[in-house]
């Protein structure tokens, strides 16, 4: 059992009050709070170690490469990756995403070839692939979601029998309905039809572990911040042929060998997709953040995350006008036990939902006050929201920190807000 008071004392933010009143921080999804760990070792980085990266002979310079490069091998054993030049560092999740369509999109994909998503994606697993079929003609092909919020993995089955399919792009965990997608499936079919497959990781990472060797997948991303990291630090996780058969994404110092007045030829990877002075504190952080929580295992973060979302769910259902979305509809009808199938969860991390007559930015804000932080909007999912026949949602979202004793004050002030809200 995660022993929650020693982990809460780790964060500071979480001991202040708002208005007299503890906060409760139920938007890990959008980002999660730091443990002191990390803040530590960012200040230990600056006060001891800053330097540039990779160009410098003196004591510093040194130490900083030290630290930058024990942060990509940190990346590299957290995800289980074959070599730490499979790790690219990036600013996000997003850049990481955009990356993969820039640069192997532009170099593989041709007019009509097409690109799988999901509509469970966030916009950062959209856009990119909207930008390339504007430039370069490729068909994007959409997997529904049946009414609990699953994917119907046979339309995937009939897009890769057209034999086009090159990508699927599809999230590890949706940052609306907490669902997550049978990835080990759906990488099987892709690649018995030839095509490779991008994970976005942005939401599961924090919540489960993660093996890419196991996956097999072709891609994954994700961003630092939502694992107990500072902000602006990303990676993208390649297989070494397909990085190798990749062109730079960005050009700069550092990403090259050889520069000419009319040529240049590009570093090997990772250097190659890493133009300009890296994140290097940030990427220092992350590591501090991975292995911080390395010390916890991933049954009891999956158990305690579980029973939080769970508590939720009996918390939320039970009060008039409201609709949560997804499996937790389920969850409503049949009691907890039915967010959990065999060995996957069925909602992780978070769940949405909708009130009658109440907009969530309403709702939200009146929460806000009394120091409650939930999250209300698209949440960067405009199709799936469309799909869902909304506008927006609010969201509640859970970290390692949380507990149900926090859980519980939400009902009561849901309740208020509502009240007041429609009266
Ligand atoms: C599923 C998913 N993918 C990608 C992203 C983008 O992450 P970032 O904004 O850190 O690049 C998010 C952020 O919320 C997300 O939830």
């Amino acid at each position: 059992m995660l022993d929650l008071p020693s982990i809460r004392r780790q964060f500071p933010i979480l001991s202040q009050k708002i208005d007299g009143k503890p906060l409760i921080y139920l938007d890990s999804a959008a980002t999660t709070q730091k443990p002191q760990a990390v803040l530590d070792r960012m200040q230990k980085f600056y006060g001891e170690e800053n330097a540039n990266v990779h160009r410098g002979m003196h004591v510093l310079a040194e130490r900083a490469t030290v630290a930058y490069e024990h942060a990509r091998v940190t990346v590299q054993n957290f995800l289980n990756a074959q070599r730490p030049e499979e790790i690219i560092f990036t600013k996000s999740c997003t850049e990481s995403i955009n990356l993969v369509a820039r640069s192997w999109g532009r170099a593989h994909l041709r007019e009509g070839d097409a690109v799988v998503l999901t509509v469970l994606e966030h916009h950062s697993n959209v856009v990119p692939w909207l930008q390339l079929k504007e430039d370069l003609g490729i068909d994007i092909q959409w997997i529904d979601i049946d009414d609990h919020g699953h994917l119907k993995t046979e339309m995937l089955d009939a897009f890769l029998k057209k034999g086009n399919v090159k990508l699927v792009a599809v999230t590890a965990q949706s940052n609306v309905l907490g669902v997550r997608p049978p990835l080990p499936d759906i990488i099987t079919k892709a690649h018995a039809h030839g095509a490779l497959v991008l994970v976005d990781a942005a939401q599961s990472v924090a919540h489960h572990q993660t093996d890419v060797q196991e996956l097999d997948c072709d891609f994954l991303a994700f961003s630092g911040h939502k694992l107990y990291g500072p902000g602006g630090i990303g990676v993208l996780y390649g297989k070494k042929e397909h990085l190798e058969s990749m062109p730079p994404f960005l050009g700069g110092g550092m990403m090259i060998q050889e520069v000419h007045q009319d040529r240049f030829t590009p570093a090997d990877i990772p250097q190659k997709f890493e133009a300009g002075t890296p994140a290097i504190a940030e990427a220092v952080g992350l590591a501090a953040a991975i292995e911080w929580i390395g010390q916890y295992s991933w049954e009891e973060i999956e158990d305690h995350e579980q029973s939080l979302i769970a508590a939720a769910v009996e918390t939320l259902h039970v009060i008039p006008k409201i609709t949560i979305l997804g499996p937790g509809n389920g969850g409503a009808r049949h009691g907890s036990a039915s967010l959990t199938t065999g060995a996957l969860p069925l909602q992780s991390g978070c769940l949405s939902f909708v009130t009658e007559g109440v907009h969530p930015h309403d709702l939200t804000e009146i929460l806000g006050r009394q120091g409650i932080c939930l999250r209300a909007g698209h949440h960067c999912t405009q199709p799936l929201h469309r799909r869902l026949g909304i506008t927006a949602s609010t969201r509640l979202s859970v970290g390692i920190y949380n507990t149900e004793e926090e859980i519980t004050p939400v009902r009561t002030a849901v309740i208020q807000a509502v009240k007041k809200l429609s009266s």
